[in-house]
């Protein structure tokens, strides 16, 4: 074999055994480049004849067109090479299943709440938030606790490592009672001096915290408390008022309540509500929803209001209990657990 063929056969072997077209084109340059063999060939001419030159530059031509020729098949080879990686990296595979996006959905307690916040807004009451880090003196002493009552104790209220302007530690509020008294402070007020003071209706649901946990308390849950005062109400409205709620709520006119004596320190005379469906599964037991009473005169007093006119009913219900009574749901910790298969059951 010739020289320059082998120089041929050489080149194909360098070109072949490359795998990118960089190396390829370091490759190229060996024989083709500036100081490549190819050019190097040429190069060594400048002592021939001119006949000698003739036959030799055109076999070193001939040598060059197969190199060059060797380097576009490479080259395409590459670019064949790459493009079908490139596609089968892609690939996108249309007889896969489809991936659904899962639905959200509210909270089964969000869900009572909203039921609950509907009904009472039907009524003509108000909707009112409120802080659930409360000072001492809203959770307790403006309802009426007095100093060494057990509800303030260290194992049933949650406290916060932080005092108030009272020197008192914040808690994490045991009930949504609290509101009772922000809510007419504000709209006693509003109404200071004028001769006329429209009704307070409002109810405030929310979240309440207090160091018990099992299948029917969770140191987290759901309140919601109602306040109606004005000159002109009684317990009949109280009766009315929450009968037509409970009703709505549990969409049954088959629904009992009655009105059992309690204590609170808030409220006096107290008690508690308790409702019996007339059918259903739960039909036939007294079950117990909610404490209620006539607002205390010296937490009317705290609010600013003046208890010889001012009167006013009070209830505090479990939203979490009330959901569990309508969905059926007999432990509480559910709720709560973040568990979709079961929060998704409510949607
Ligand atoms: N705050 C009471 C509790 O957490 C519930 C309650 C009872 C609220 C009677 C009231 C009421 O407004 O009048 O157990």
């Amino acid at each position: 074999m010739n020289e320059l063929d082998l120089l041929v056969d050489q080149a194909r072997a360098a070109f072949a055994a490359t795998q990118a077209p960089a190396e390829l084109e370091d490759a190229k340059a060996r024989f083709l480049g500036k100081s490549g063999r190819v050019t190097e060939l040429m190069k060594g001419m400048a002592q021939l004849s001119v006949d000698e030159k003739k036959t030799r530059g055109a076999a070193i031509n001939a040598a060059k067109q197969a190199i060059e020729a060797a380097l576009a098949e490479r080259r395409q080879q590459l670019a064949d090479a790459e493009l079908a990686a490139q596609l089968q990296a892609e690939a996108l595979d249309v007889t896969l299943p489809g991936r659904r996006r899962a639905g959200g959905g509210l909270h089964p307690i969000a869900r009572a709440q909203e039921r609950i916040e509907a009904i009472f807004a039907s009524m003509g009451f108000d909707v009112a938030d409120g802080p659930e880090i409360e000072t001492d003196w809203y959770s307790f002493t403006a309802l009426n606790n007095p100093p060494n009552h057990p509800a303030r104790s260290m194992q049933d209220t949650f406290y916060v490592d932080m005092k108030d302007a009272d020197g008192q530690w914040f808690n994490l509020r045991p009930h949504t009672s609290p509101m009772q008294v922000r809510y007419a402070q504000a709209h006693a007020r509003r109404y200071a001096g004028q001769a006329h003071m429209p009704d307070i209706r409002v109810i405030a649901p929310g979240r309440t915290y207090r160091v018990d946990s099992d299948a029917t308390h969770s140191p987290m849950f759901h309140q919601v408390e109602g306040l109606w005062i004005g000159e002109n109400v009684s317990f009949k409205d109280l009766k009315v008022m929450y009968l037509d709620f409970i009703q709505a709520f549990f969409e049954t006119s088959a629904l009992k309540l009655r009105f059992r004596p309690s204590y609170f320190p808030f409220t006096e005379p107290s008690a508690e509500i308790d409702i019996m469906f007339e059918e259903g599964p739960l039909a036939g037991r007294w079950l117990e929803v909610s404490g209620s009473g006539q607002v205390h005169p010296q937490v009317v007093r705290n609010m600013g209001l003046d208890p010889e006119r001012h009167i006013g009913f009070a209830f505090g219900s479990g939203i979490d209990r009330l959901a569990m009574l309508r969905y059926g749901v007999n432990d509480l910790r559910l709720f709560f657990e973040g568990d979709l298969r079961f929060l998704g059951q409510f949607q």
